[in-house]
């Protein structure tokens, strides 16, 4: 993978939120490639998180795509007022999700790409009969609920897994990972074939703040 073919998508969930529109548009000002927003309803996982209103008030002060990471029990309850907020994108859970096809289906019909998500415990070949239908695969790297969490290695044979799939069956795809990514782990990622990091804790987490700690990450990859 190509340095700059790999994709920064800062995670909010680790944003001061008394400061929310300043460090998404630092950043957004230090090359972020979209936001990640994490949705969690204390039922799939469980913590809470945010909801819509968090997207409406965003949508005012960033033109970065805003996509919608998904930990809720029935994600099609919440597809329209995710969308009616400014919602560019969603990714979504394969575990507990009996009609995943379906889910899939709807948030195209609302205009939106759909991304499918495997936890670390989910085979990659959980995907084969859904890859057609998604512009995107999201490899959980850590187990979903929490920032701030280390990775987990085993991951990487998958990550490469689902890379080789897409090349024969869907490629264009992207390859997105979450959970654990900091200066050490992102080059492990990329070399297994991921291009899109989602990072909370090495973007808002970091004293020198967003721009050096962006910096820090681009500078990692090989
Ligand atoms: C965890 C979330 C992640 C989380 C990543 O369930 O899906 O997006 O914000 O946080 P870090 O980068 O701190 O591991
Ligand atoms: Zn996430």
């Amino acid at each position: 993978m190509e340095k700059d073919a790999v994709k920064l998508a800062p995670s909010i969930l680790a944003a001061d939120f008394a400061r929310l529109g300043q460090q998404v548009a630092e950043a957004e000002q230090a090359g972020a490639d979209r936001i990640h927003v994490d949705v969690m309803d204390g039922h799939f996982v469980p913590n809470l998180s945010m909801g819509a209103p968090i997207v409406q008030s965003l949508r005012r002060v960033t033109r970065l795509p805003l996509e919608i990471h998904l930990m809720v029990t029935d994600p099609d309850v919440f597809l329209d007022e995710f969308v009616e907020a400014g919602s560019d994108s969603f990714l979504v859970h394969w575990e507990g999700n009996a009609n995943l096809h379906r889910t899939v289906q709807r948030i195209k019909a609302l205009g939106k790409p759909a991304g499918v998500v495997i936890n670390p415990a989910t085979s990659a070949s959980v995907l084969e009969e859904i890859l057609q239908d998604v512009e995107q695969v999201l490899i959980m790297t850590v187990n979903p609920g929490f920032g701030h969490q280390h990775f987990v290695p085993t991951t990487l044979s998958k990550i490469h897994r689902v890379r080789e799939m897409i090349e024969k069956m869907k490629s264009g795809c992207d390859v997105e990972v979450d959970g654990g990514i900091d200066a050490k782990t992102a080059p492990l990622a990329v070399a297994a074939g991921a291009n899109v990091l989602v990072a909370g804790t090495a973007i808002f987490g970091e004293s020198k703040g967003v721009a050096a700690a962006m910096e820090r990450l681009r500078a990692a990859i090989p």
